[in-house]
């Protein structure tokens, strides 16, 4: 539904306006995410003249790459009887169908249908999304209307560093994932492995305050070492940027900014870029682990095994410990059971911020024009600050 649209919100009750889980294109949830930029797939899952039918936002959809290597989003399923353009070939920039040949351009217009007229041909489209490839992965805009301008994140920059994206899946709802990274305590539980490692001992004192760009999260520590303030950043409406202070077996310190997506209800993928400032490797693909962290999800879920029995140089520790913990509420988190404390006070932030917009968008209002400054936010600082509530 576009911005300014109106729509009978008669029968929306109060418990709609605070429905973050159910995401389909109908929902208040679904409408809101698409009304941004949103990834999609790794740029090396998409092979040349290979397509691939992907899910998303609890639909599906095409994924292609022309010939001339410019990946492409269209709709799933042929118009003309259903089936799978993921099927099919590539001509020049088009996708043709593999059942009886139809032929659809990016921008979704029928543009070749052997066995009818012209006039028939003209009559036919599909949806074709805007896409676009930014470092490493496809990201598409599947809302109404033109595609906002596409977020840029200046804090990273491929000639100079090293940046490697990745994607994996959490078997639960994505915003019991954008609720955990508000959720600074918990690194002090569920990543303790790594964070008694590095020296990062207090339990932080919450701050979070709402900016131009979403929610701007400290917790604050002593400061000795590596026991540090930490500052997180969230993207309105799914997406963070936080550093991660180095250790011992890794002394680096990397930038991470991760996009949380619904797949289904019931399931969302993290996009994830990191960033080693300097290096200049350019951008890469990040290595899977062995075993996959899904082997050990499903083995601690089902109480075959414990998070501790993981060898604590395992690379996607961190992976499985948050996804157990998610998984571990349920696949759609009961929060009318929750007892919320004070440092819950980035959660309550983040459900309220939904909640304003939600309603928004029931009620067809605009809603805020959410908007990241083009400066790098590292060297950004107090301004930060000064924009709260803007
Ligand atoms: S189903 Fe696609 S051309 Fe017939
Ligand atoms: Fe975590």
């Amino acid at each position: 539904m576009p911005d300014g649209s109106t729509t009978s919100n008669s029968s929306l009750g109060d418990q709609d306006f605070r429905d973050f889980a159910h995401i389909g294109p109908d929902k208040l949830a679904g409408r809101f995410l698409r009304k941004f930029w949103q990834p999609v797939l790794p740029g090396d899952e998409l092979l040349s003249g290979t397509p691939k039918r992907i899910q998303l936002l609890g639909e599906y959809f095409t994924a292609y790459r022309g010939e001339d290597g410019v990946a492409h989003i269209v709709e799933d399923r042929c118009p003309h009887r259903q089936t799978m353009l993921s099927l099919g070939w590539i001509e020049g920039d088009c996708i043709r169908c593999f059942y009886h040949g139809w032929m659809f351009s990016p921008d979704g217009k029928c543009v070749d249908m052997p066995a009818e007229n012209d006039a028939f041909r003209d009559k036919v489209t599909i949806h074709g999304y805007p896409t676009r490839e930014y470092l490493g992965l496809i990201f598409a805009y599947f809302g109404e209307g033109d595609a906002p301008e596409f977020p840029l994140y200046p804090e990273v920059d491929p000639e100079k560093d090293t940046v490697f994206y990745t994607k994996h899946p959490v078997p639960c709802n994505f915003f019991q994932r954008i609720e955990n990274d508000l959720d600074e305590v918990h690194l002090n539980f569920v990543h303790q492995v790594g964070t008694h490692e590095i020296g990062m001992v207090d339990i932080p004192e919450i701050s979070v305050v709402e900016t131009e760009y979403g929610i701007l999260r400290k917790g604050r520590r002593s400061g000795e070492g590596n026991n540090v303030d930490r500052t997180g950043r969230i993207f309105m409406p799914n997406t963070m940027m936080v550093i991660t202070p180095g250790s011992a077996r890794r002394p680096e310190w990397m930038l991470h900014l991760a996009w949380r997506v619904p797949v289904t209800d019931e399931l969302m993928a993290s996009f994830i870029v990191t960033t080693r400032k300097g290096g200049g490797g350019g951008i890469q693909p990040r290595a899977h682990s062995d075993p996959d962290p899904m082997y050990y999800t499903e083995e601690i879920l089902a109480g075959r095994m414990r998070v501790q029995d993981i060898d604590p140089d395992y690379p996607s520790l961190f992976n499985v410990q948050d996804n157990v913990a998610l998984a571990g509420q349920g696949a759609i988190v009961d929060r009318s059971k929750e007892r919320l404390g004070q440092s819950d006070k980035g959660v309550i932030l983040m459900r309220k911020l939904w909640e304003r917009e939600m309603r928004a968008i029931a009620e067809g209002r605009p809603i805020k024009a959410w908007r990241r400054p083009v400066e790098d936010l590292l060297e950004y600082g107090s301004r930060e600050v000064e924009l709260a509530g803007s």
